[in-house]
């Protein structure tokens, strides 16, 4: 591997981007990672439309890993109305999982939103199902606030649900 550079996507990236997440997150090929949405969630994680808001947007960015052409991991950013940061769609192409990538798009995500946003406290939110993605946020330093979110059903965009409990937990972490 040459060395990998983290930045800022742009629209250009942006189908690579979309194959990536819905590699990681949905479907058979997901499984070749050690953490997936598949057994969840059906049909899609994100869409084309969807990521170039995200990366036209000024209170969000989505970052970056590349190995000369080839991405392999991304990350949403996005500054919350209370001054927090979050987090989502963190991606890792499946093939190249469990050797510190996702570690390292976590820690670039909290320091820029620290530098960019001036925030003090990063959030996420994670279905309860996913008990050893959950282990590993909280190896990161992230804890279970007790607050849980609605999953909206009726939001095709976010995927098809395969069960009918589905919430998310919040987890919160403070900067040091
Ligand atoms: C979650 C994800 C980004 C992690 O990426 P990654 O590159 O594997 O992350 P890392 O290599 O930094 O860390 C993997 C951790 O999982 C642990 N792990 C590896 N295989 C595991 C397994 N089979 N079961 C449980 N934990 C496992 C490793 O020990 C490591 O823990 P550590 O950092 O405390 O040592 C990646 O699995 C992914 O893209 N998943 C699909 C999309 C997704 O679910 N995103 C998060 C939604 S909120």
């Amino acid at each position: 591997m040459t060395e990998l550079v983290i930045r800022d996507a742009d629209a250009a990236d942006i189908p690579a981007i979309h194959r990536l997440i819905e590699s990681a997150y949905r479907g058979e090929s997901s499984r070749a990672g050690w953490t997936t949405e598949a057994d969840l969630l059906t049909g899609q994680r994100t869409d084309p439309d969807e990521l170039a808001e995200i990366v036209a947007d000024p209170e969000q960015a989505m970052l970056t890993a590349w190995d000369g052409e080839d991405l392999l991991a991304c990350i949403r950013i996005q500054r919350q109305p209370d001054g927090a940061g979050y987090f989502g769609m963190l991606s890792v192409s499946p093939t190249r999982q469990a050797s510190g990538l996702g570690r390292r798009m976590v820690a670039a995500a909290e320091d820029a939103m620290a530098r960019r946003f001036g925030a003090r406290l990063i959030r996420i939110s994670v279905f309860p199902q996913r008990d050893t993605l959950i282990a590993w946020y909280e190896r990161l330093g992230y804890a279970d606030t007790g607050r849980t979110l609605a999953f909206d059903y009726g939001n095709l965009r976010l995927g098809k649900a395969l069960r009918d409990d589905l919430y998310f937990v919040v987890m919160e972490k403070a900067l040091a």
